[in-house]
């Protein structure tokens, strides 16, 4: 029901008769396009027109007002016909962009002002929501404490992530960045968190795969896919993160958790650059805009935890950020690294020697989600994690060929099997039981004798054993360790 704010009484509509009807003076304003081209529009005549304002043309082309200068008005368009020239009539609408959202958007795959690209009807939602709306205040937020797992063993074990948490993907193209994103979506299936994938800028062969791989997975009846394709208007792809974050903040704000990947925010910030630099805004590093830090922050923000008198949702963000030649001190990927609680960094000369996935623990952090660890698997991993950048230290002393004493000798050996034991493959995603039970099989000592190659099958006997005994993290630990030495107890490595 629509409410009346100034008097608090509800607004009922009623029948319009022409008798009621009032003559009266009415101005509106009409504007001009003067000129367009590369996805942005320029008018003159619009004095009252507003930033984020939606304009639509007569042409029946639509455009946001994006820049407000003396004399003109410089909108991105959304839209755009073959009719669209410079002469065409364009009007004011009052309203800001915005998009339909809730349940009529799951499972869907749409651009980010709601038009359908899954050939089915346009979603019938009764809400639509503001792209640009302003992040939950303090006092509706709550802590991080409570943990989202991604099924990634390095990830789940090593740098945790809470939920209302914002962690970036980083790394050079072509490392796995999408895969271990995708990953994380598809562990979410019957975890009753819902997921946005953002795509912005990318080819359409890759968007139709990313679709078809979150079909074969059982994954899109939890998600939605918001798509801004390479070949789209700039418009389109500067709005696409704001509008998947929409879509989630209207679930959060029904008390679900929301998992949201952008997909990449380097390619976003390209998007912003050109239409800064088209629309002339003084370029600034890299010729990106002094408010490029602005746009992603304020992005950002709207990833939270609410308190639970808000009740109680979250929304956690894997923003995906490219780099170039392993530079993370490049302007936009440090600007991500500020705005983030932490980062996972994948690494392309791990990725080119077969580490799949190609996390780089030593420059990976988790700030804030250790917070929301299991007290036992903070446990096990805490030791591990030592144990691993250790090994990570020691491995360079083997490339001199330099005799070792046996003891570093021996935690080398050790490091290696832990290196096998953290590979994983793409869409093979693993419970925490599962990473609590390797972790404890580890820090115990089950896997010293093995040789690299039998670690995957001992991982399988282990995996195994945790679907039949079903363990939860809160089983007796003595219970614990019984699973977990029957699954080595016939397997003896020799
Ligand atoms: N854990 C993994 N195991 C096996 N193969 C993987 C793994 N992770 C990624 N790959 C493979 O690496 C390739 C690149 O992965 P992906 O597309 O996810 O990288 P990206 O960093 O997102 O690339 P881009 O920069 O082009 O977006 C894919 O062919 C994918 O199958
Ligand atoms: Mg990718």
């Amino acid at each position: 029901m629509a409410w009346n704010t100034a008097t608090s009484t509800p607004i009922t509509r009623r029948a319009c008769w022409l008798s009621d009807y009032q003559f009266g003076l009415r101005l509106s304003e009409q504007g001009n396009v003067v000129s367009v081209g590369d996805g942005i529009v320029w008018m003159e005549g619009l004095p009252s027109a507003a930033m984020d304002e939606m304009l639509v043309l007569e042409d029946g082309s639509r455009a946001l007002v994006f820049h407000l200068a003396r004399q003109r008005i410089g909108g991105i368009l959304l839209h755009q016909t073959d009719r669209l020239t410079s002469g065409t009539p364009a009007r004011r609408t009052g309203r800001r962009v915005s998009l339909p959202t809730g349940d009529a958007v799951l499972g869907r795959v749409v651009d980010p002002i709601g038009v359908p690209l899954d050939g089915w009807p346009a979603p019938e939602s009764t809400g639509r929501r503001d792209l640009f709306a302003a992040s939950p205040p303090i006092l509706a937020r709550d802590f991080v404490q409570r943990p989202i797992y991604t099924g990634c063993k390095m990830v789940d074990a090593l740098i945790p992530i809470g939920k209302g948490q914002r962690q970036l993907i980083i790394g050079d193209n072509g490392v796995g960045k999408s895969s271990l994103a995708l990953d994380a979506v598809i562990h979410q299936r019957g975890r009753g968190v819902r997921c946005v994938y953002v795509l912005i800028g990318q080819k359409r062969s890759s968007i139709a795969a990313t679709i078809q791989t979150l079909r074969a997975e059982g994954a899109m009846a939890h998600t939605t896919l918001v798509v801004a394709e390479a070949t789209a208007l700039p418009g389109l792809k500067y709005l696409a993160p704001f509008a998947g974050c929409a879509i989630a903040e209207s679930w959060m704000e029904q008390g679900h958790d929301v998992l949201i990947i952008y997909d990449d925010l380097t390619t976003h910030a390209q998007t912003y650059r050109e239409l800064s630099l088209l629309l002339r805004r003084p370029p600034g590093r890299e010729a990106y805009p002094g408010d490029i830090f602005f746009l992603h922050a304020r992005l950002l923000e709207r990833s939270t935890c609410l308190a639970a008198s808000m009740g109680g949702g979250s929304i956690t963000s894997l923003p995906i950020v490219e780099t170039n030649q392993g530079e993370i001190s490049a302007y936009v990927p440090t600007n991500l690294i500020s705005i983030t609680d932490g980062q996972v960094y994948l690494d392309s000369h791990l990725f080119a020697a077969g580490v799949l996935p190609a996390i780089d623990v030593t420059r990976s952090v988790s700030r804030i989600g250790g917070k929301g660890q299991h007290p036992r698997v903070r446990e096990q991993s805490g030791r591990i994690k030592l144990d691993y950048l250790q090994f990570l230290e020691l491995e360079v002393y083997t490339r001199f060929g330099t005799h070792l004493e046996a003891g570093v000798e021996a935690r080398i050996k050790r490091g290696r099997v832990l290196r096998e034991i953290l590979k994983q493959d793409r869409l093979d995603p693993r419970t925490i039981e599962f990473h609590l039970a390797w972790l404890m099989a580890f820090n115990e000592g089950r896997f010293d004798a093995f040789l690299p190659e039998q670690v995957a099958p001992g991982l399988e006997r282990l995996a195994e054993r945790i679907r039949d005994a079903q363990p939860t993290l809160d089983t007796p630990l003595d219970q614990w360790q019984q699973i977990v030495a029957s699954a080595f107890a016939e397997h003896a490595p020799p």
